[in-house]
């Protein structure tokens, strides 16, 4: 047997885990009319197949009607979930994978205008920041029946199979009744710590009589809510305490800070460019005090740092669940002593963020993930080998190379720059997310592993191409930053990618005009005031940077408020003009006629790219397809046959911003997509 930490399996009650790694409660939104159908069972068998000792399904599966889901729950109210977690508990078992699932009330983290229409529940009338819903007080009624509807809703999982349930507290209506903050009721709901218990306690002891003792039930929790006023450190210690005590609880899933906000959720599930298992110390803290089994994730994306958790101690199971989410495959690795080919989690947090507003996990760096059953993760060998030919090495022409040379063909791949990388190399400078270049090392070193030819430093034309005699040419040149958008002046802004490249020097007194919403702009005005610039950000938009997602916004937004970069929406930039040595920019709205200007000396446009497209059209003519994409057939997950052209020698396909300016997930998609059929 061996001796990896990881790998040493868990005795929990009754039930053996495998090996020490979990996949932690994440609500993918993948359900169909609130039921965990096929998509979301091949989602969690993936993963089972793969090795993970034990997955937490659901993530808020909503126990009553009056907690509607907010993105897309579980519906645990239901009986008709019985059958569809019965199917899903089969399947993962069939691979030795323990399934658990996640139960809950939201209470007031959620909102009246959902599903039923019914009024949002809470211990006071307080309203959540980020829902915004404002509860009613609960009154006795509502605590019985919620109380009723967790037991049925154990019940059922009970009956559907399943090893276990976790109760989420953290945010939710349980914790609603623990914290300070939020419970404002009196007598024996609310007051003291034992009272605000109380609810948690009743409910557990309804679940007890219905699931029996062996049937094992945990709490996720937060054991410190850093907040004024809030959960403590000392009361989550002794709140641990008492749970232990209960005799009703079999583990603890330790989370620490508070998720109300959009910064305060961030901190428990931390994004790119922070730190690194920030609450492993504190949950190890609360394993020690309790002895008790302990779970915990908050960013543990490596094996080293997941090993660390287990040998010292720290955790009796590492949830690593975005890690999971980028690649499946992470114990079998482990176990064919291939880490060093797990796709690592670059945490750009797509995932989390689409699922409010995207309405569905997605991986940016695995676009397989939610998609397992039309595009698996596993790629098949072609049945004849063939000469492809890829321009560009950004995360589209390197995913595009990595599928190729998986199909068994010969891959070629021409790069203008010294190293891969494209536009994610830039936006890898800035330390925060310096991450991000593991999208390209990672695909660069399955490439070199498959045997893939790159020509650096070839900026290749057509002649270069046809010169290769490729059989398949794909075009994934990346665009360029497109700022001619004003009435006049375009000649006297820069972009945003100037000022990362450090093309141009960064102005004192700076506006950037951001009609993009994405990245690009919110790292040219970190960069621009961590060099002590006066930065105004404007947009003609309601918000400011719509493309970036709100979780992912939180560490830009804290170091720009930090050094007072100001904001500024409904204006747009319609011209600039010489003033001196300094600039005059003159804005206007979409709202009315008026105008107004700014004096500065730097204007930054970010406008998005154009693509880099001539050597597509130049080869277009020699192509067999004439570049034409047959998209139901790409849907379809079928081979492109489109034949416009008898003399063409070559299929000639763009993918990525070659083709219109999207985002790395569409890169890599556009890849994945098309090349696995070739
Ligand atoms: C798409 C997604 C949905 C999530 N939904 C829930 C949820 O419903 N309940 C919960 O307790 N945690 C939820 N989480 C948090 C995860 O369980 C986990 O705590 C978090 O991702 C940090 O661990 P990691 O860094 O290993 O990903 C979600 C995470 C993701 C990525
Ligand atoms: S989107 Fe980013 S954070 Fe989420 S799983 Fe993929 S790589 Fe990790």
């Amino acid at each position: 047997m061996s001796s990896d930490p990881l790998l040493q399996p868990y005795q929990l009650k009754h039930l053996t885990l495998k090996n020490r790694l979990m996949i932690t409660s994440h609500e993918p939104a993948y359900p169909e009319d609130g039921m965990p159908k096929e998509r979301y069972r091949a989602y969690h068998v993936e993963r089972a197949r793969a090795g993970v000792a034990l997955t937490m399904t659901a993530g808020s599966a909503s126990v009553a009607r009056d907690s509607p889901p907010v993105f897309n729950n579980v519906l645990a109210w239901k009986d008709e979930v019985v059958g569809w977690m019965k199917e899903l508990t089969d399947a993962c078992h069939a691979h030795d994978c323990a399934v658990m699932i996640q139960l809950t009330h939201l209470g007031r983290r959620t909102r009246w205008d959902k599903a039923d229409w019914l009024p949002v529940v809470s211990p006071s009338h307080e309203r959540e920041a980020s829902h915004k819903a404002f509860p009613k007080k609960a009154e006795d009624w509502d605590i019985a029946r919620i109380i009723e509807d967790y037991a049925d809703a154990a019940e059922r999982m009970k009956a559907a199979g399943l090893d276990g349930i976790e109760l989420q507290a953290y945010g939710h209506l349980l914790d609603q009744f623990w914290s300070p903050l939020t419970n404002e009721l009196d007598g024996p709901y609310g007051g003291s710590l034992e009272n605000r218990l109380r609810f948690t306690f009743d409910t557990l002891k309804a679940i007890r009589a219905r699931v029996g003792d062996e049937f094992i039930v945990g709490v996720r929790y937060t054991g410190d809510e850093d907040l004024p006023g809030g959960i403590t450190r000392e009361e989550g210690l002794e709140i641990s305490r008492r749970l232990k005590d209960s005799g009703k609880v079999d583990f603890l899933n330790v989370v620490k800070g508070h998720i109300d906000t959009d910064a305060g959720l961030t901190d428990v599930i931390p994004v790119q460019g922070m730190r690194s298992a920030p609450h492993l110390d504190f949950a190890g803290e609360i394993r020690a005090a309790t002895q008790f089994p302990t779970f915990h994730a908050a960013k543990i994306q490596d094996v080293a740092t997941a090993r660390h958790a287990i040998a010292e101690g720290k955790l009796d199971m590492v949830g690593m669940t975005r890690a999971h989410m980028a690649d499946p495959h992470i114990v079998a690795k482990i176990m064919r002593g291939e880490e060093e080919r797990i796709r690592p989690c670059v945490g750009a947090n797509y995932c989390l963020d689409r699922i409010y507003q995207g309405g569905m996990a997605l991986c940016l760096h695995n676009p397989s993930t939610g998609r397992e059953l039309e595009m698996p993760h596993e790629i098949t060998k072609a049945d004849a080998s063939r000469r492809v030919v890829i321009v560009g090495a950004g995360p589209a022409g390197l995913e595009a190379a990595r599928v190729a040379a998986e199909r068994g063909h010969e891959v070629i791949v021409h790069e203008a720059a010294n190293d891969p990388g494209g536009q994610v190399r830039l936006t890898a400078q800035s330390k925060r997310r310096h991450e991000m270049i593991q999208l390209i090392q990672w695909r660069f070193a399955e490439c070199e592993r498959l045997g893939v030819s790159f020509r650096f430093n070839s900026y290749a034309d057509a002649d270069t191409i046809r010169a290769e005699q490729p059989d398949v040419v794909v075009i994934a040149t990346g665009g360029l930053p497109h700022t001619e958008v004003l009435a006049a002046g375009d000649d006297l802004v820069v972009s945003s990618w100037d000022i990362l490249s450090g093309d141009a020097r960064p102005g004192s007194n700076v506006l950037i005009y951001d009609d993009a919403g994405d990245y690009a702009a919110l790292q040219a005005a970190e960069t621009l005031a961590a060099s002590g610039a006066k930065v105004e950000a404007m947009t003609r938009d309601r918000n400011f940077s719509s493309e970036v997602m709100a979780m992912s916004l939180t560490p830009s937004l804290r170091e720009l408020q930090a050094r007072d970069v100001t904001f500024t929406v409904l204006w747009k930039l319609t011209g600039v003009a010489k003033e001196g040595n300094g600039l005059v920019a003159t804005i206007g709205s979409d709202y009315g006629d008026f105008t107004r200007e700014r004096h500065v000396d730097q204007v930054v446009v970010n406008h998005g790219t154009r693509p880099l497209d001539d050597i597509y059209f130049d080869l277009r003519d020699g192509s067999s397809n004439q570049g034409e994409v047959d998209y139901e057939a790409l849907i379809a997950g079928e081979p492109q046959r489109v034949a416009r052209n008898q003399d063409g020698t070559y299929q000639l396909f763009r993918i990525g911003d070659a083709v219109a300016a999207r985002n790395t997930h569409a890169a890599i998609y556009d890849a994945l997509r098309l090349v696995r059929t070739v």
